[in-house]
């Protein structure tokens, strides 16, 4: 397995590795890797002939007072994963390989970037997409491979990568949860014992909410469920619970006749956690 540190050995390896016209795929990471990421390796090894993965903590993602100092870091943790899964390279930069600095071009969906986690992190999809448009530039991948935990994040993607007619395909993959049904994260290291205890509540709040839309319940009382089932864990401190169009991420009224996509962030402590399910309602199935 490739390591590089720099943008051009990356282009230099990624041209050798396309050779005969092999297709490469691309999981862009922030490492403390975990089986959310390892899932996103798999699909892109089953769709793709060579894989590279990137590792980067983005510091323009993180708000003032958010937790870029403290998000976990392992990286020979991360690359013994990557070698085992038969990842063909990784690209490893530090920031200022990526951040002249004097850089001053963002990249972002004017609309869907300022909505929903975007009102609660200021600035986050402007850093995200910035950094995934340059990783696509680096890496030129003919797929790059996203969870759908980050959903709004992945639509974002989505929407920057049509705009601006970029060639690559971006592939949603199913969020991995542990047995008590938390979905894999990176921050969940950061949570007190007690926290993690409760933080399958987000979870478990999901399902209330799935049930009501399945049963024909309005948006606005399902909701109230969500939040209700939440509220119910100690020291979960709810952000958000926004029910939304599953496709558009537009807000929905009365009963719905579409997909509905239940997003929630909750905070315990100072660990922001954040899921999401899709519920169909009994007139769209
Ligand atoms: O989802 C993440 O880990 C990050 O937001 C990403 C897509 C790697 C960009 O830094």
């Amino acid at each position: 397995m490739d390591i590089h540190r720099t943008k051009s050995d990356m282009r230099a390896t990624r041209a050798g590795l396309a050779r005969d016209g092999a297709t490469i795929g691309l999981v862009p990471t922030m490492g403390f890797l975990h089986g959310g990421h390892m899932a996103l390796v798999e699909r892109a090894r089953a769709e793709c002939d060579r894989v590279v993965v990137s590792i980067f903590v983005n510091p323009t993602q993180f708000g003032p007072g958010e937790d870029y100092e403290a998000y976990p870091r392992d990286t020979d943790r991360d690359l013994a994963m990557l070698r085992d899964a038969g990842v063909d390279a990784v690209f490893l930069p530090d920031a200022a390989e990526i951040y002249p600095e004097d850089a001053e071009t963002v990249v972002e969906p004017a609309r869907l970037s300022r909505i929903l986690i975007g009102r609660l992190r200021p600035g986050h999809f402007a850093g995200v997409a910035t950094i995934v448009t340059k990783l696509f530039n680096i890496v030129g991948p003919d797929a790059a491979f996203f969870g759908e935990k980050d959903y709004q994040q992945l639509r974002v993607i989505r929407r920057v990568a049509r705009d601006l007619d970029m060639p690559v395909r971006v592939e949603g993959v199913e969020i991995v949860r542990e047995a008590d049904g938390l979905a894999m994260s990176s921050r969940n290291v950061r949570l007190s014992e007690d926290h993690r205890r409760a933080a399958p509540v987000l979870h478990a709040a999901l399902e209330v909410g799935r049930a009501a839309i399945e049963a024909g319940e309005g948006v606005t009382a399902a909701g109230e469920r969500v939040r209700r089932r939440l509220e119910e864990a100690r020291d979960a401190q709810v952000q958000s619970v926004d029910l939304r169009d599953a496709a558009t991420l537009q807000p929905l009224r009365g009963t719905p006749d579409r997909a509905v996509v239940m997003l929630l962030a909750v905070r315990f402590g100072d660990v922001l956690l954040i899921d999401n399910m899709v519920a169909i309602p009994k007139e769209a199935a």
